[in-house]
């Protein structure tokens, strides 16, 4: 078996569709869902699919390294909605084994403080006639890890920032589960 973390800090529809993905897949499996939140609602998500919860204290995730003791066995870690900067350590830790969904076609509209709204708020200021998601991988910096996959879609002038928002959360529940098995899958058996 091939066992994912998945870190989310919020309501965690990413999440949802991929550990529905994965129900009983034959070699991949959601194994455990972190989260900084204690409150966030993708942990009662993973309860109720039986998944093991682990809730992140930021004092001991940016200054020990206790986290990697629960990450053993992890063969990749999906940020879906995870708002804090990776460490050092869990990058050195999994290279190339940890990744990251985007709501816009990076190198745009990434960096600190670019995520969830105020992401779908600049291309809006802008005025962007397309926006997108980007799957990449994770390194020490916010959003700048090398592309694995990204697909657009087109605005229309008339399309708020909700709006917008709601044409890429589809896109990302259209490919996120399925880009991740194809790495899982291809890049990672031998
Ligand atoms: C997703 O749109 C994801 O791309 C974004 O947070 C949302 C989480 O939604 N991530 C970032 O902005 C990271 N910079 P969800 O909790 O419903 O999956």
């Amino acid at each position: 078996m091939q066992r994912i973390a998945i870190f989310a800090s919020g309501t965690g529809s990413n999440a949802r569709k991929i550990v529905e993905h994965f129900k009983g897949h034959p070699s991949i499996e959601v194994n455990l869902v972190v989260s900084n939140k204690a409150t966030a609602p993708v942990l009662d998500m993973a309860a109720a699919h039986g998944i093991p919860t682990l809730v992140l204290k930021r004092s001991s995730f940016y200054e020990t390294e206790e986290l990697l003791a629960q990450l053993r066995g992890i063969d990749l870690i999906v940020l879906a909605g995870f708002l804090w900067l990776i460490p050092d350590y869990l990058v050195r830790h999994f290279p190339r084994k940890i990744v990251n969904i985007h709501p816009a076609l990076l190198p745009k509209y990434g960096g600190k403080g670019m995520y969830g709204k105020y992401v779908h708020q600049a291309v809006k200021a802008a005025g962007e006639a397309e926006s997108g998601i980007t799957i990449h991988y994770v390194n020490e910096h916010y959003d700048e890890g090398r592309v694995i996959f990204q697909e657009s879609c087109s605005l229309e002038p008339e399309d708020d920032a909700e709006a917008i928002a709601q044409k890429v959360l589809a896109l990302e529940h259209r490919h996120f589960a399925p880009v991740i098995e194809q790495l899982l899958t291809i890049n990672y058996r031998s």
